[in-house]
């Protein structure tokens, strides 16, 4: 009798528990229908993002690149690239058209958490620091540098920044779990520049970048045919070409090119059409950006683990899943990490030490949840990338024409989710139809961000005619 007593109480509590999350499922699906509509959504708010600053809560931000990389860059230069929980620092040797990158050196250094809550200053020196010792390391033997020429760097900066040149803009607000209140406002090329300087480097910032920028730069380097870059790592967010004509609130000449590239800043995109559930709301809450970046906590990876944990801890509160108690650490916000979560994914041995113990027992269900999960956040990719094909008249094809349309991928989540990729092509076909889709490729940026910014620098050099 015992027996059968304990394996009702159980029943019970799984049932509970399924209901749970049979409701989380339910509130986070995204029919075809739906991502449609999201897909307008997102149509429409760039249209409104491009006519007037402030104009819709996707900024649309002018990168002031109109040319993208053409292969004749040459010469060393180098790249910080600032978007993460680490940064890096590359060094380049570009040949022109036959040499291409001729050689390549990079160093990741990660950022004491305290830095990305702290001052500017602090944050900056540190990277200064790194900086010249990297630079410290150039070894005449392999890299070229002309006597008497300063150094020059492309500078990607992940953050939204209201750029005032090529080389210059102000840090409209941090996101990703960065926070350094002395520096919003102001230009981060001098903020680089004061601490370089302190550190007695003489080098100079040829091209402010955001990391959507460097890689649309990178991918169209390698492909003539790239008009668009997609980051989906610990934040998201899209760049693309777009008609300098169609940008009503650029009040500068036209450029020669016709074409500005844009930063949408598509984090902080927002529609009553986005799935958005009870936990999200709880998230958004909690975060450092309160009611910002709504799609980026949705649908990247700094937030994925975390709306796990939240549903897991309903199932511990209200199903009294894991016993008694709640397990203390399910209560530690960002505990669970999209790396944890990719690793219950692909990890089909009972033992998920990421996880502990407690959570032994539920591998199943906790598979199911990784899918759930990694359905939503490739689905809504799509959305928005349809949502740029509309804008630029890239989601139909004329009869006869033949078109190529390559959007340059870059990120965590794209890179080590192999679900990930596959369900954002199907997601793509299934949106456009077989043929259409046919013409729209993804590509995985290969390092992306950094050589872009390089490349950037290189034709933005103070040396060119
Ligand atoms: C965040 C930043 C954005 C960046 C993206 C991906 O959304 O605001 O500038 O491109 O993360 O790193």
């Amino acid at each position: 009798a015992l027996i059968v007593q304990r394996r009702m109480k159980n029943s019970a509590k799984w049932a509970k528990a399924m209901a749970i999350l049979k409701d989380f499922e339910e509130k986070c699906d995204t029919p075809i229908g739906k991502l449609k509509q999201v897909a307008d959504a997102m149509t429409v708010e760039m249209h409104a993002g491009l006519a007037s600053e402030g104009g819709s809560k996707l900024k649309m931000l002018i990168s002031y690149v109109d040319n993208l990389p053409t292969g004749d860059e040459h010469g060393l230069f180098y790249a910080l690239d600032l978007g993460g929980t680490n940064f890096r620092v590359i060094r380049v040797q570009l040949g022109g058209k036959e040499g291409r990158v001729v050689k390549q050196e990079f160093t990741e250094v990660s950022i004491p958490p305290e830095l990305m809550v702290g001052t500017s200053e602090g944050l900056f020196d540190f990277i200064a620091e790194e900086l010249a010792k990297f630079v410290g390391t150039e070894g005449d033997s392999f890299f070229h540098v002309s006597p008497g020429r300063q150094r020059e760097l492309g500078f990607t900066f992940s953050f939204p920044v209201k750029q005032t040149s090529i080389a210059s803009g102000s840090l409209i607000r941090w996101t990703k779990g960065f926070s350094i209140e002395d520096s919003v406002d102001q230009d981060v090329v001098a903020q680089l520049t004061k601490s370089v300087e302190k550190k007695g480097l003489d080098m100079r910032v040829a091209a402010l970048v955001n990391d959507t920028i460097g890689t649309l730069a990178g991918g169209r380097y390698d492909n003539n045919d790239v008009i668009a870059a997609v980051i989906l790592g610990t934040g998201t967010n899209a760049a693309y070409v777009e008609r300098a004509s169609a940008i009503p609130k650029w009040h500068g000449l036209l450029p020669k090119s016709g074409e500005m590239v844009i930063n949408m800043e598509w984090g902080n995109f927002r529609s009553s059409h986005l799935p958005l559930t009870e936990y999200d709301h709880a998230l958004d809450l909690e975060s450092l950006n309160v009611g910002e970046q709504i799609f980026e906590k949705i649908i990247s990876g700094m937030y994925l683990g975390d709306i796990v944990r939240r549903v897991l801890c309903k199932m511990a509160e209200e199903a009294a899943f894991f016993g008694d108690t709640v397990p203390s650490k399910l209560n530690v916000p960002f505990i669970l990490r999209t790396p944890e979560m990719s690793a219950m994914h692909h990890d089909t041995s009972p033992d998920l030490r990421v996880v502990g113990n407690k959570l032994k027992d539920v591998l199943g269900l906790l598979l199911s949840f990784a899918t759930l999960l990694q359905r939503v956040e490739p689905r809504l990719s799509a959305a928005g990338i349809l949502g740029i094909l509309k804008k630029i008249g890239r989601d139909t094809v004329k009869e006869g024409e033949k078109q190529r349309t390559v959007i340059a991928m870059d990120g965590g989540l794209f890179e080590h989710y192999t679900e990930f990729s596959k369900c954002l092509e199907d997601t793509i076909k299934e949106l456009l139809g077989e043929g259409v889709a046919d013409t729209i490729v993804i590509e995985q940026a290969n390092d992306g961000s950094g050589i872009g910014a390089a490349l950037l620098a290189a034709s933005h050099s103070q040396y060119n005619d």
